[in-house]
């Protein structure tokens, strides 16, 4: 019954497409960060043949696409730092190409010369060593640390930085792919996986569910596999594999409890990779296989909320998919939504309270510190890049307004809302406006003069209701209670941080206030709860930040190491930012001088312009 259903889907999904593929040509939204003009030509499927070189760190093969052709006699292709060697048509012969002049976000265009009548095209190309989207490890910098590593991020706009192609949301696309490795290790994408090593390291991959091509990943590296149930699993690292199964155990809940809501699970496959540290981000939500960071791996379970969140895309994100990065919100703000939702059916009401808390302050430090212009959930990025609009508003100013429209037309109604609408809009790209409009005509009928404002508007809307958790209030009263016993000189005797679960000591740790509290007061909690040799990274981020804020100099050793260890911008940009609010600049350089060769291309990128470091 399950498997016909999900086939049933699958061929539901691309029958959806291809009606999509005969309107799509008189209504593509202009995206500013693609060269590609989608009315013209447009790509629907991708065979990539390609080999790793981990000697001269490049990707080398080639790109064949099958595109739709509405009389177009060039097919523009988006690329960033790509050596074209050459390009040939479906009858062999070669055809003319042409790369555009290097615009500082896109790239360049690739405009191929191409008859009103082809459909199919392949370039021959090879990347560049410092291709923005791939990540090439030393063993050194792996868990393991016996083979190197290669990762890629596409989101937002990075795969055409180790693939030509048409990037931008608004194209879907199937794809398969070769993939030549070294034969030590194996290669995993977001399609259909191997579960084990073949012997010549070479790889066949089909994807047949279109996906955005942001969506297409590829990992290689010493992994290995072991299923959770029959459609979850974990890829990890041999020395991380057993820790990462056991605290991913309740994924196959998860997807139950997620399908329960919002419909069937729309990619067959769940699982997840656990990366090396410096994955630069906390997860990756590619379609049967999300990329994590190992940052979650704490042995207490308490931060699979992560996996909640990236499970939650494959509905909204991946099946119904931003149009463009000015509509970002739609990915994230629905996201965080459903995130929470499943995190309530698995975990619990307590749990899902607290992450909303936390998600609300991370968003009034972020409407704090970006410009006022991307406080808004609809933005405009004309001219500029999708990761410098990058903040928690789109996040959680996104959940907030869904709770909002939760609250006021009753559970009941809004989940069947949402259901309705990924159903309706599966393997298709929406805009702000089209689900506006939506939600007009299927959920609010009218009474919607909060649109405005909520949608369009900067800064925080009026009426807004913060979100508040009782396990925080706990947290708040035992902080100041430990505060008060050290005004009141009361020797400090250890405790067992055991006894609270990590969002519980971020919170408690958040109330530092830098301004009221000393570092005296930071030396007595360390004694009761030594947080500075904490191996939690969500604690050490926590705690690291307020230390570097009131100079308590013990950290600096601890969260050195942390920094050159770990990768994932969420706790590289806070920290620095301490450093530099503290007037400890020295310091801050000196870590990142060390710690920089680590970082992603994302986490370097953002970093060298706020440190002001020229490499
Ligand atoms: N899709 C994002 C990551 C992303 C966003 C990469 C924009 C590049 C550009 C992913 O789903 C995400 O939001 N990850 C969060 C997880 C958290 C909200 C639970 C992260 O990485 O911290
Ligand atoms: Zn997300």
């Amino acid at each position: 019954m399950q498997k016909i259903s999900l086939i049933a889907l699958g061929v539901l999904g691309l029958l959806w497409s291809c009606n999509k593929q005969t309107s799509s040509t008189t209504d593509e939204v202009k995206d500013s960060q693609s060269f590609a003009d989608l009315a013209k030509a447009k790509i629907k499927h991708l065979s990539w043949d390609v080999t790793t070189d981990f000697d001269k760190k490049i990707i080398i093969g080639s790109a064949q696409y099958a595109f739709e052709n509405n009389k177009a006699t060039k097919l523009i292709l988006d690329t960033e730092k790509l050596t074209i060697d050459s390009v040939v048509l479906a009858n062999g012969q070669k055809t003319t190409f042409e790369l555009g002049a290097l615009d500082s976000i896109k790239g360049r265009a690739l405009e191929i010369a191409i008859a009103e009548t082809d459909t199919l095209v392949t370039v021959y190309y090879q990347t560049s060593p410092d291709a923005n989207a791939l990540q090439w490890l030393e063993p050194q910098q792996t868990n393991d640390k016996k083979h190197p590593f290669l990762l890629t991020q596409g989101q937002a706009i990075l795969t055409r930085s180790y693939i030509p192609i048409q990037d931008t949301p608004g194209v879907r696309i199937t794809y398969d792919a070769t993939v030549k490795v070294p034969k030590d290790l194996m290669a995993v994408m977001s399609a259909v996986n191997p579960k084990v090593k073949t012997a010549d390291g070479v790889y066949h991959f089909t994807m047949h569910q279109p996906l955005a091509p942001y969506l297409i990943a590829l990992a290689v590296g010493d992994i290995v596999y072991q299923p959770i149930d029959e459609r979850t699993g974990v890829y990890a690292e041999p020395g991380m594999l057993k820790a990462a199964a056991w605290e991913l155990a309740d994924m196959g809940k998860m997807v139950n409890a997620a399908e329960k809501l919002y419909g069937d699970y729309p990619w067959e496959q769940f699982d997840v990779l656990v990366l090396p540290p410096s994955f630069p981000f906390g997860g990756m939500e590619n379609p049967r296989l999300t990329f994590a960071t190992p940052t979650i791996i704490v042995g207490d379970r308490s931060l699979t909320n992560l996996v909640a969140h990236e499970l939650a895309h494959s509905w909204s994100g991946n099946l119904v998919t931003n149009s463009t990065w000015d509509d970002f919100w739609v990915n994230e703000g629905f996201t965080v939504y459903f995130e929470r939702r499943i995190m309530e059916e698995v975990e619990g009401k307590d749990y899902a309270d607290m992450i909303s808390v936390i998600g609300y302050q991370d968003l009034e430090t972020s409407m704090r510190l970006i410009p006022e212009k991307y406080t808004s959930l609809k933005v405009d990025m004309t001219n500029a890049n999708p990761d410098d609009a990058f903040s928690d508003v789109p996040y959680d100013k996104g959940y907030l307004f869904l709770k909002m429209l939760e609250e006021r037309y009753g559970r009941e109604k809004f989940d069947a809302f949402l259901k309705k609408y990924f159903a309706e809009h599966a393997f298709q790209s929406m805009t702000t406006e089209k689900f506006v409009a939506y939600m007009k005509a299927n959920l609010t009928h009218g009474e919607d003069d909060f649109v405005q404002e909520w949608i369009y508007e900067t800064g925080w809307p009026k009426g807004l209701k913060k979100p508040t958790s009782k396990l925080f209030d706990l947290a708040e009263k035992q902080f100041n209670q430990d505060i008060a016993d050290h005004a009141a000189a009361k020797a400090p005797a250890k405790k067992d941080v055991k006894e609270k679960s990590t969002n519980e000591w971020v919170h408690y740790i958040r109330l530092i206030d830098p301004k009221k509290n000393t570092v005296s007061d930071l030396a007595y909690l360390d004694a009761l709860y030594n947080f500075t040799n904490s191996h939690n990274p969500e604690i050490q981020c926590a705690w690291y930040e307020k230390a570097f804020l009131l100079k308590y100099d013990k950290v600096n050793g601890p969260a050195k190491d942390f920094l050159v260890h770990v990768g994932r911008r969420k706790f590289l940009e806070p920290l620095y930012y301490a450093l530099k609010d503290s007037d400890q600049m020295p310091l801050a350089l000196d870590i990142y001088k060390a710690a920089r060769p680590n970082y992603h291309f994302v986490a370097r990128n953002s970093l060298d312009s706020y440190l002001n470091f020229k490499p």
